[in-house]
């Protein structure tokens, strides 16, 4: 049912475009995904993070994803996003997950290196692929100096020597970019020139983690209608395209789908008081979300590839 992280990032690297990892936390989120990706006719990569697994339960949240692979019919990965523990990869691989990311970027590097490994034994025996990262996704405040950069960034001879002895099938680094809708005071500032050395070293595909654009059209529709996120900032579309075209070739989205939602909910609920079939309430979002996919789609470039 699910392709491998592995085929899917391979030809995407070799065509020069990247593939939207999504995260999934329930049915109308996985749809508008799914939706996208068959509307677009994009591959595309389904994430579930260990607090969606708790949130939703694994086997509602895999059913959901397998019923939205099947129905999208494009390459689908079923992806791990940041399992942290050894039983967080062992339970996904044996539940029939395609791709898991081992997060031990806490780690200090040999150790990051010895479970890492451990894990792509582990998956690999399945046919499972593996993601892991190096260099910490810290928020970065303001200007950073250059060893404030090489203290938390990504090390581009650590990271062929961590590809190397480990044989992930996919590295996610740290170039400036962090989680969640607050990312940078001021101007965007990612390091791409460290992205480019550490291409040139790993030869792997090379994955974007806090790559939401937090666009201000969101943000100001949240905002009508209640929220209050005041100095939220993503990182913008050209820089995005840049990454790719440096060897990123995973590009991770969910707050924008988060922001996305909340603020065609807050949009129903404010204009139509009156109203409580929820239906009338997640369906709009789910429109909402699917709109957004598909423009992620044609900006990473995986339009019309699967
Ligand atoms: O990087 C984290 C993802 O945005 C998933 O977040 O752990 O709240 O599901 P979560
Ligand atoms: P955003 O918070 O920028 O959407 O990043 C999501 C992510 O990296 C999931 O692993
Ligand atoms: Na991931
Ligand atoms: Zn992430």
């Amino acid at each position: 049912t699910f392709a491998t992280l592995k085929e899917v990032l391979d030809t995407a690297k070799a065509g020069k475009y990247g593939v939207g990892a999504f995260n999934i936390n329930n049915m109308e989120i996985a749809k508008a995904i799914g939706n996208a990706a068959k509307e677009e006719k994009s591959p595309v990569i389904l994430a579930v993070s260990p607090s969606a697994i708790k949130y939703a339960g694994i086997e509602y949240i895999y059913e959901i994803a397998r019923v939205t692979a099947v129905k999208s019919k494009v390459p689908t990965v079923l992806h791990l996003d940041h399992g942290t523990e050894f039983k967080d990869c062992v339970q996904c691989i044996r539940h029939g997950w395609s791709s898991v990311m081992y997060d031990g970027s806490k780690l200090p590097f040999q150790e990051n290196i010895a479970m890492t490994k451990k894990i792509v034994e582990f998956a690999h025996a399945a046919g499972v692929s593996v993601e892991a990262e190096l260099g910490k996704l810290a928020g970065v405040e303001g200007h950073v100096s250059v060893s404030e950069k090489d203290a938390i960034f990504t090390n581009p001879e650590e990271a062929k020597i961590f590809v190397e002895q480990t044989g992930v099938d996919a590295l996610a680094v740290a170039i400036g970019t962090s989680h969640g809708a607050f990312k940078f005071k001021g101007e965007a500032n990612l390091d791409f020139e460290r992205l480019q050395k550490i291409e040139k070293l790993v030869g792997i595909p090379i994955v974007l983690h806090g790559a939401s654009g937090v666009p201000k059209e969101v943000l100001e529709k949240a905002a009508k209608y209640g929220a209050k996120l005041p100095g939220a900032a993503g990182v913008p579309n050209d820089a995005i395209q840049k990454a790719i075209s440096l060897g990123v070739a995973k590009i991770n989205i969910d707050t924008d789908i988060r922001l996305t939602m909340t603020a065609a909910i807050r949009q129903v609920l404010t204009e139509h008081p009156e109203e409580f079939d929820p239906r009338k309430i997640f369906g709009p979002a789910e429109e909402a979300m699917k709109e957004v996919a598909k423009g992620k789609m044609r900006l990473f470039g995986s339009s019309g590839k699967a």
